[in-house]
């Protein structure tokens, strides 16, 4: 089995080529990345010792495609994955890499018949709609008043497949649920069997954190390192909501999925750590402070960023339902993983990470 992994330098590329090469030992992983991702270069020595091919190129342009040998699977993870992308900078690198480059991936496919599966995020669900919900403001988060609550797919479980898809979600919302439109339609024209995951904060070790995206890797690396945390937005104490997903668990669902093919051909699933595995920025401080033994300095910036969400919980019903799935990695352990990873590697993440 030959498994393309586009962005396999990145965060949830090189893991899931390695989880891929621990689980077929026999499958041939090619790990495709522009290296565009500071930080994605020191993956390579990782990918190396897994004995997973690296092949340099750029998904935005198709002549670097034919390097690649014909593959069974496309695992599309190569993105410019920052939410804030293009609001004070032009917004084209991102628009041609996560939804013309996804379109020629899924062309790739196509000519290879590839079974494709899509890194997507749960950043296509309007922020207009989300953050005009009714909230409780408790001592260390939002929490939605549910009773006054009547949207498809809200709940105490958190946000479904079902939530309103009308209303602006930025640009990287867009471009991400322009490409799962497109690979869609690819599915139904051209026969290739096609599943999208709806992914909330996914995190673990290797993830690149910087301001803009990877929040709790920030979050702990400035706390081993003494640098100050700012709690951005919404009043700027640091109550907004999310839920974390173990990469690990991500890597458990593709196997799945990977496996499952013909029975979730064309499906859109939603995938997170849900309610268990939520936090504020807030309680992400103290819990921060246990694992690490320090405090650091909080700033307090009541200033909203563009297209910044208060509140995201994934309800993950639907491929629970038809799945043995389920999140295991709990917060605290992904916490504690992470902060291993940068006690481990200190050194060569310095200026990166630290
Ligand atoms: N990490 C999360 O919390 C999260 C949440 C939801 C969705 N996602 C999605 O998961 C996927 C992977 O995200 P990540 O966290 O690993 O990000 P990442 O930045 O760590 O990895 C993305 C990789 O893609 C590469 N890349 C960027 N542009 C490219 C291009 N034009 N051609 C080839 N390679 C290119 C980068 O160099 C990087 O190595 C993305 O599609 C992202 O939208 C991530």
């Amino acid at each position: 089995m030959n498994i393309l992994v586009t962005g396999g330098a990145g965060f949830v590329g090189s893991n899931i080529c390695i989880y891929l090469k621990e689980y077929y030992s026999n499958a041939h992983i090619i790990a495709f990345d522009n290296l565009h991702r500071r930080g994605s270069e020191l993956n390579l020595k990782r990918l190396k010792e897994k004995d997973i091919t690296f092949i340099h190129g750029d998904i935005r342009n198709p002549t670097d495609f034919l390097q690649i040998p014909p593959c069974d699977w496309v695992i599309e993870c190569s993105a410019e994955p920052s939410v804030l992308a293009g609001f004070h900078s032009s917004p084209y690198y991102l628009v041609q890499s996560n939804l013309t480059g996804a379109i020629n991936c899924l062309d790739w496919a196509k000519e290879n018949k590839s079974s494709f599966i899509f890194l997507s995020t749960s950043r296509v669900y309007p922020y207009s709609i989300i953050n005009s919900l009714p909230y409780l403001e408790t001592e260390t988060r939002f929490t939605p008043e549910y009773e006054k609550i009547n949207i498809p797919g809200f709940s105490e479980k958190g946000i479904s497949e079902e939530f309103p898809l009308k209303g602006p979600r930025t640009l990287y919302g867009a471009t991400k649920l322009s490409a799962e439109i497109v690979a869609l339609e690819y599915a139904e024209m051209y026969d290739i069997p096609v599943v999208i995951n709806r992914c909330g904060i996914i995190a673990g070790p290797w993830q690149m954190g910087k301001v803009d995206q990877g929040v709790v890797t920030l979050w702990l690396a400035n706390h081993i390192s003494g640098k100050p945390i700012e709690y951005i937005g919404f009043g700027g104490q640091g109550k907004q909501v999310r839920d974390l997903l173990d990469i690990e668990d991500l890597c458990r669902l593709i196997v799945w999925q990977m496996g499952n093919i013909s029975s979730i051909n064309k499906e859109v699933f939603n995938v997170g750590g849900g309610v268990k595995r939520s936090f504020s920025l807030n309680e992400l401080t103290s819990l921060s402070h246990q694992i690490t033994g320090r405090v650091v300095p909080i700033r307090y910036n009541p200033d909203t960023r563009p297209g910044d969400v208060k509140y995201y919980i994934t309800d993950t019903s639907k491929i629970e339902s038809i799945s043995a799935w389920k999140p295991e990695i709990s917060l605290i352990q992904t916490l504690n993983k992470i902060a291993c990873w940068l006690f481990d590697n200190s050194e060569r993440l310095k200026g990166i990470v630290l």
